[in-house]
């Protein structure tokens, strides 16, 4: 069967990289793709908000599944014309999409199928905002409706940092996603990141992991979409998983059902683990960039024969999912000044040399420039290992870090802390 990934980062790199291993896989397409992907599928110059591109792309060449990456095709509805034109699509409609693309859509679903959540308010002028922070007290959360790059959360520690997340958004430095807020009272807890495999109906649980959001060691500086990431996440414990199932996805998706919007796709669900159980922070529609990466290094399932199943609502006779008992590590290596304005165009050498320590080198953004590989993005590379335990897989990743290349480059040098932390605790 012939396949047509859509995306260029590091997530898509992980996922074509699984996907190439199929034994059900024709030829591989990704649009835009980049250098890493380049080397296991055929690149195509489309863009992805042009919908009747992609579907006349698709017809041309025979596609079987199309597999969308990131969330904002989804959330533009790039599914929904897809189907309507009969082709097999793994990821959510535009309505379910809203899981992702509207932080009140999904508050209002979790009020009406009782799922463990922060209390909440909607806000979309000032004054109802400052309503809202005086009732739920400091610190408190504030929350950009829409789409905004993983960007549009405040968490403010006073009234005074609150007024200056208020001034920001409604100001419209978030854009359209900020003409409406969301303000929330703070969780207190440890977050975990939990993945499942839908087809509108069942829902296959498809392993853990925890990234680190902030740019500096020790969890400082800004938020990014993420710095690093492993797999699984052994503070998730199969009786917490189970109640996150039974509490939180379960319920979600026989509410989109019920409402006639049933989901499809990778659902993300990013909880917080509070001393009351599990609490969603937040969804999303999509693979978490990096934490597919470590996902793929130990799935042990064919992939496509599960996005397949995912895509036709036959995941019911699918089987469980498979991976590897080892631990997967992920290093980002991000561009110097990432998350502000990201230096592009440093070169990049030796990534061979790191896949020789035994990681595995995705490319997240990069580019071909005369003949030379360099930096084109923000999160540059995210170089991955597996081992038996965090531990082990954090020294071959650092070690293969530290074997590429990348002078403009910079990574944390932590990653994995939590959990090494509680294997030492463990002796
Ligand atoms: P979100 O985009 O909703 O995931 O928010 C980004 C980050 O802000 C999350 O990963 C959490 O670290 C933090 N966050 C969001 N909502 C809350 C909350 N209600 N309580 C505590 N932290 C939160
Ligand atoms: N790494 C966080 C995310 O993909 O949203």
């Amino acid at each position: 069967m012939n396949v047509l990934l859509i995306g260029s980062g590091g997530r898509e790199h992980a996922l074509a990289w699984k996907l190439a291993q199929s034994p059900l896989m024709g030829k591989l397409h990704a649009a835009p793709g980049n250098p890493g992907i380049a080397e296991l599928a055929e690149l195509a110059p489309l863009d992805p908000a042009d919908h009747r591109a992609v579907i006349d792309f698709c017809r041309r060449h025979s596609i079987g599944l199309v597999v969308v990456g990131p969330e904002a095709p989804l959330v533009d509805g790039l599914a929904d014309n897809l189907r309507a034109m009969g082709l097999l699509v793994f990821g959510p409609s535009r309505i379910a999409a809203q899981l992702e693309g509207s932080k009140g859509f999904t508050k209002e679903l979790c009020t009406r199928a009782s799922i463990p959540t922060a209390r909440y308010a909607r806000a979309s002028d000032r004054l109802a905002a400052e309503a809202a922070l005086e009732d739920f007290g400091f610190p408190a959360v504030i929350k950009a409706d829409g789409l905004a790059a993983g960007k549009g959360v405040v968490i403010a520690a006073s009234p005074e940092e609150a007024a200056e997340a208020l001034d920001l958004m409604f100001d419209g430095g978030f854009g359209a996603a900020g003409e409406a807020l969301v303000i929330e009272e703070f969780m207190e807890g440890e977050e975990v990141s939990f993945f499942a495999l839908v087809d509108g109906e069942t829902v296959l649980p498809f392993g853990s992991a925890q990234d680190h959001k902030r740019v500096g060691d020790g969890d400082t500086g800004p938020n990014t979409g993420g710095m690093g990431a492993y797999s699984p996440a052994s503070i998730f414990t199969p009786e917490l998983e189970r109640r996150a199932m039974d509490e939180i996805l379960l319920p979600t998706v026989r509410a989109l059902a019920q409402d006639g919007t049933p989901y499809s796709g990778i659902l993300y669900a990013g909880l917080m683990l509070t001393t009351e159980g599990p609490k969603l922070v937040e969804y999303n529609v999509r693979f978490g960039d990096p934490e597919c990466q470590v996902l793929m290094m130990r799935l042990e399932s064919d992939l496509l024969a599960l996005m397949l199943a995912a895509a036709k609502g036959e995941l019911a006779d699918a089987g469980s999912v498979r991976f590897s008992d080892a631990a997967a590590l992920t290093v980002v290596m991000a561009a110097q000044g990432y998350p502000g304005t990201p230096a592009k165009g440093g070169a990049i050498e030796g990534i061979d040399r790191g896949m020789a320590e035994g990681a595995f080198v995705f490319h997240a953004g990069t580019r071909v420039e005369d003949g030379r590989l360099v930096a084109a993005g923000g999160r540059v590379l995210n170089v991955t290992a597996l081992g038996s335990t965090v531990l082990e897989a954090q020294r071959t990743a650092y070690r293969a870090v530290d074997a590429v290349d990348f002078p403009t480059g910079f990574s944390r040098r932590d990653i994995g802390w939590r959990e090494i932390a509680r294997i030492r605790r463990q002796g």
